[in-house]
């Protein structure tokens, strides 16, 4: 679909509004069209005394008698005449101005949510390899752009055209010939718009790329501060910045020089439009073709036209900013989307078996898992472990639907989990990721996500994780993490991690590393909760490097290099005297 038929789209639910928007510009508009049309019968008769005399310009409208007692009743009431036409022009023109932007801020409203959402729900894979300064930037400023320069070219679009309209109409009234004029004064501004409209789109789109770039070098910089002055290249990162600052001056610099040669252009063009139909009347006026006032009414309208006209010649500057802010946002929507419910997608209920088929995951030209095939089930504890970069990760982003299959398929119970919906399919996994994230916000909205849970579900998840001394630290469960969890340890910060998959009590359970950042202590603790989590009819998978924290599972599986090398209970692999035993022997070697 093209731009403008989506920008239009997203106005559609407003249209009532935008309706009435437009009937208010329309009466603004006529009543500018009646002040250009008193202005110089009025002129004439303030200057000459007299009646207003309206014959020459009403011939043929009215009936001469009536015209003519118009015209005399009219005199007196001028003043009047002008302040009423003033108040109904102004409030058209603020009806219009509130309808119209409401409609365009409402719209703009949408679209920022949409887009939130869109990134909410979007792919993680996809989503973690864009900056998220980037994305952010996105949401904020293309949105602005497009909510600002979409309140001009509406408004130019309605107001600016309805007025120009009814002043050439006003021209046309008078005389067809001076319209013609004003005509070629049109057509020359329009044409040469058009190349200069496509420069700016470009400049445009290159300008708010330029702008995304900043955001995603602050962002970066912001992030990862300490690593860059522990390592000390803060003179890369500024020069980095420096360079991405430079290129967006140089766009800036262009658009610029192309903005200041755009309106003077369109002035002087607009100028010798009217300076020609002002020759031309003059001489009317002398043969005696056209009564003064006429000529007065028909200057008046032409310098009314010129802001009218000026706003339109600007539409295609506006116009090329807001598809190219347009198109920035409308790119994020249609981002490709690999994860998501297919049609007909069925509530998935806890599964008893889970199974990978013969999966194969490609992330672009590289594999991460070649035909792996494994079975979980109910009641199971299995362990993934294995160097790293064996592919541990990505079978935990596969059975979270993080990541789809390239080849093969996972499935619950013999069912496709692609078959299923992904919401019902991540009420059934509770994760833990290899880097525990926690949001800025208290500990209740940390531990539940947002879902109405009692206390006590907290309190107990909070305590089988030992993450409870950690809370109480904070002042309780309404107390604050600072962002990310920055005020706290690593290894708080994974246990409160824990708690929070604890919490929700799902049939499988994930941990990717839960205890790479615990102390010994700590991590026996751990690994009695998950001991007594894990029990009943849980699917435990515990990614781990700590062989040692892996002699109670049920089942060892040994990656390597996207392939299952080994697998069996722990006993069975320390008998076997495989890659497993040497990996522990190994382990206990380094540790003694
Ligand atoms: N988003 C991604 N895009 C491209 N390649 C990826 C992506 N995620 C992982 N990989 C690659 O896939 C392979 C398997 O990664 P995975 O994260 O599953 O390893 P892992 O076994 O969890 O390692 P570790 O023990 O270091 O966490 C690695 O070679 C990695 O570089
Ligand atoms: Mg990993």
């Amino acid at each position: 679909m093209r731009v403008e038929a989506r920008l239009l789209a997203l106005l559609r639910p407003h249209r009532l509004r935008i309706a009435l928007a437009l009937v208010c510009a329309g009466l603004a508009a006529v009543g500018m069209g009646a002040y250009a049309f008193l202005a110089g019968p009025a002129a004439r008769a303030l200057v000459q005394g007299g009646s207003l005399d309206l014959g020459p310009m009403l011939e043929g409208v009215l009936p001469e008698a009536v015209a003519e007692a118009f015209a005399r009743s009219l005199i007196g009431a001028v003043p009047m005449l002008l302040i009423a036409a003033a108040a109904f022009r102004a409030l058209a023109s603020a009806g219009f101005n509130v309808l119209m932007s409401h409609a365009v801020v409402e719209a703009a409203g949408d679209l920022r949510a949409r887009i939130y959402e869109r990134l909410l729900r979007g792919d993680p894979i996809f989503f973690s390899r864009r900056g998220s300064g980037e994305l952010v930037s996105r949401l904020a400023s293309d949105i602005a752009t497009v909510e600002q320069s979409g309140q001009q070219v509406v408004v130019t679009l309605s107001k600016d055209v309805s007025q120009a309209l009814a002043l050439l109409l006003v021209c046309a009234s008078i005389d067809l010939r001076l319209l013609a004029a004003a005509g070629v004064v049109v057509w020359a501004t329009v044409v040469p718009t058009r190349r200069f409209a496509d420069a700016l789109r470009r400049i445009g789109k290159e300008q708010l790329a330029a702008l995304g770039e900043i955001s995603h070098q602050a962002e970066q910089m912001l992030r990862n501060h300490r690593i860059i002055v522990a390592y000390g290249s803060e003179r890369h990162r500024a020069g980095r910045f420096e360079e991405a600052n430079e290129r967006l001056l140089g766009i800036m610099r262009r658009s610029l020089l192309w903005r200041a040669a755009y309106t003077p252009l369109m002035e002087v063009m607009g100028v010798i439009g009217l300076a020609a139909a002002i020759a031309w009347a003059g001489r009317s006026v002398l043969s005696g073709a056209l009564p003064p006032e006429s000529v007065l009414s028909f200057a008046a309208a032409a310098l009314m036209l010129y802001q009218p006209l000026k706003a339109i010649g600007n539409l295609g500057q506006q116009l090329a900013h807001l598809r190219a802010a347009a198109e920035r946002c409308f790119e994020l929507l249609d981002a490709p989307d690999a994860t998501m419910d297919r049609p007909g997608a069925v509530a998935l209920s806890a599964p008893r078996e889970v199974r990978l088929e013969e999966v194969t995951v490609r992330y672009g030209e590289k594999e991460a898992l070649s035909k792996v095939s494994l079975r979980f089930r109910a009641g199971e504890t299995v362990a993934l472990v294995g160097e790293s970069g064996a592919g541990k990760t990505t079978i935990a982003n596969l059975l979270l639907r993080f990541v789809e299959p390239s080849e093969g398929r996972v499935t619950f119970d013999g069912l496709d989990i692609r078959e299923g919906t992904l919401a019902s399919l991540r009420s059934h996994v509770g994760y833990v990721p290899q880097e525990t994230v926690l949001f800025a916000g208290d500990a209740r909205t940390n531990l539940s996500c947002g879902a109405d849970l009692p206390l006590e579900r907290l309190r107990e998840a909070a305590r089988a994780a030992n993450a409870e001394p950690v809370i109480e630290a904070l002042g309780g469960y309404d107390g604050d993490f600072a962002e990310g969890g920055k005020n706290l340890s690593g290894g708080e910060r994974q246990r409160v991690g824990v708690a929070r998959a604890l919490v929700r009590d799902a049939r499988i359970l994930i941990l990717d590393e839960p205890t790479s950042a615990l102390d010994a202590e700590n991590d026996a603790l751990l690994q009695e909760a998950f001991a007594r989590a894990l029990g009943g009819d849980r699917i435990g998978v515990l990614i781990t490097h700590r062989l040692r924290s892996v002699q109670g599972v049920d089942r060892v599986v040994v990656l390597e290099k996207g392939r299952v090398v080994e697998e069996g209970s722990p006993e069975e692999l320390l008998a076997r005297g495989g890659r497993f035993a040497r990996m522990l022997a190994l382990e206990s070697r380094t540790a003694a």
